[in-house]
């Protein structure tokens, strides 16, 4: 089954996918993960994209629509993770043309629910590795050596956007833009709601579950 899997900002998406590609096969695909490798590789995407994402801004329908049809056209038989997109109705309404484009099918859009005031510190405490993109979090989930990624050694990181400020603007823009969504794949009856506070293993076999 495809699936769509939303939420706020720290609500866990990134967590949980990696858990549903290891153990499910499934191909994870994270407009967040893909700007970011575009920033890196510093392309014209990447640049048009970070001035939006450094202000904790979402970046314009027009730019992530194109680049997500892109990542579509290319899709195998593999069962994937939509992470990240869509984050606006218009977003939503785009992907289901792009769906009948290519045969595809969306299955469940499971929502993770956590409490906002969880958020903040799931995020200001997140470190990213810079080199494979595993996530830790410095109270939860340390690294076994300070600063140094356990899977491939490489350096770990804060997001750029894990800033206080930034977060605030991250989740406003949830609230106002993300969070209708819950209702809109309701109304197709596609929609999930599954308890994100827990033990990661519970949040997964509740999110499973639901699949
Ligand atoms: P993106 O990268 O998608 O960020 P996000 O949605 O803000 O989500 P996060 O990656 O911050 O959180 P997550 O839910 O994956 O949580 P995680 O598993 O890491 O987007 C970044 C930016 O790109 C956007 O702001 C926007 O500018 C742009 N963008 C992307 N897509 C776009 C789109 N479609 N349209 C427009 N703009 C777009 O977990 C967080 C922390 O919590 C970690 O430290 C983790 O260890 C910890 N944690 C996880 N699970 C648990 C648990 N059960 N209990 C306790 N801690 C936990």
């Amino acid at each position: 089954m495809n699936i769509i899997l939303f939420g706020a900002p720290g609500a866990g998406k990134g967590t949980q996918s990696a858990l549903l590609v290891e153990r499910r096969t499934m191909k994870h695909i994270s407009t967040g993960d893909i700007f970011r490798s575009h920033i890196k590789q510093q392309t014209e995407l990447g640049r048009s994209a970070k001035v939006y994402m450094d202000q904790g801004k979402l970046v314009p329908d027009s730019i992530v629509v194109g680049m997500v049809e892109d990542v579509l056209k290319g899709l195998g038989s593999q069962n994937f993770i939509l992470d990240g997109f869509p984050r606006t109705v218009p977003q939503a309404e785009a992907l289901e043309g792009m769906l009948k484009k290519n045969g595809l099918e969306i299955g469940k859009a499971l929502f993770l629910e956590v409490p906002m005031d969880d958020l903040m510190g799931r995020l200001t405490g997140r470190r990213v590795c810079s080199g494979c993109g595993a996530t830790y979090h410095i109270a939860s989930k340390p690294t076994q050596r300070a600063g140094v990624c356990d899977l491939c050694g490489s350096e770990v990181i804060q997001r750029a956007d894990d800033k206080e400020d930034v977060i605030r603007t991250r989740l406003e823009a949830y609230e106002t833009s993300t969070a209708p969504l819950k209702a809109y794949f309701a109304a197709q009856g596609k929609f999930s709601a599954v308890g994100g506070t827990g033990q990661t293993e519970d949040v997964y076999r509740r999110l499973v579950g639901q699949m």
